[in-house]
């Protein structure tokens, strides 16, 4: 009775939906973890090199062990099945925005702090005796930097984390994966549905490397100029 139900239309839509929404939530996790990563990358680097900020500093290393010592889809089971029980389940893309950029934000933070650390402290050095505060030091001239010399482990996490959605099935989000078991399971036609929603994975990630080699490129340049 639901195979006759379940018209072609319904596949397609299927499919859109869950295309938008991995998208929606890949973009919107990707910029909470940047967001996140660079203060908690920021805060960490700080009290290693100065000693201050102990209380920040250890709110934010517990933060990365416990994101970092934990799986991802069961930081999502406890953020949808927990924290926001009681939230109606119309938002459970937000939850999903949410466990995704968290979950990002610790391995962007270690991305930062390698990228900062990996700055020549004659930077710092540099940018005091110009007359150069050490945030506006930090700020102007370590930060872009450090930036710059992570965009290869930010680039790697960026497609990590749009492929990693593909467990928000778990919370009842439909994403590309979703979309696709579900039309498998209805329709007992397993080839299609997983194979075409592979590809347009594959696409995405290659698109994303594609992109992210230009901005590399671009930033390698200006080293030049
Ligand atoms: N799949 C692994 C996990 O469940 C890795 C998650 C990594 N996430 C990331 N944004 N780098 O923990």
């Amino acid at each position: 009775q639901f195979m006759k139900t379940f018209v072609e239309g319904e596949r397609w839509h299927l499919f859109w939906q869950g295309f938008g929404n991995t998208i929606l939530i890949s973009l919107f996790a990707v910029v909470i973890g940047v967001i996140i990563g660079l203060l908690v990358g920021v805060v960490r680097v700080y009290h290693n090199q100065t000693g201050k900020w102990k209380v920040p500093n250890a709110v934010c290393r517990a933060y990365v062990s416990v994101i970092r010592g934990t799986p991802m889809i069961l930081q999502l089971m406890i953020w949808y099945y927990i924290i926001f029980a009681s939230l109606n389940r119309d938002y459970v893309l937000f939850v999903a925005v949410l466990g995704f950029g968290l979950n990002s934000g610790a391995y962007v933070s270690e991305i930062i702090r390698g990228g900062i650390q990996s700055i020549d402290v004659g930077q710092m050095e540099a940018g005091r005796s110009l007359g150069l505060s050490q945030v506006q030091t930090m700020r102007f001239i370590i930060l872009p930097q450090a930036v710059k010399n992570s965009l290869p482990a930010l680039g790697n996490e960026f497609i990590v984390l749009l492929k990693e959605t593909s467990v928000a099935g778990t919370i009842t989000v439909i994403d590309l994966t979703q979309a696709a078991n579900l039309v498998r399971a209805n329709t007992y036609e397993p080839f299609f549905p997983l194979i075409a929603v592979a590809v347009v994975y594959w696409v995405l990630v290659t698109g994303l490397s594609a992109l992210l080699k230009r901005a590399e490129r671009r930033m390698a340049k200006s080293d030049r100029g």
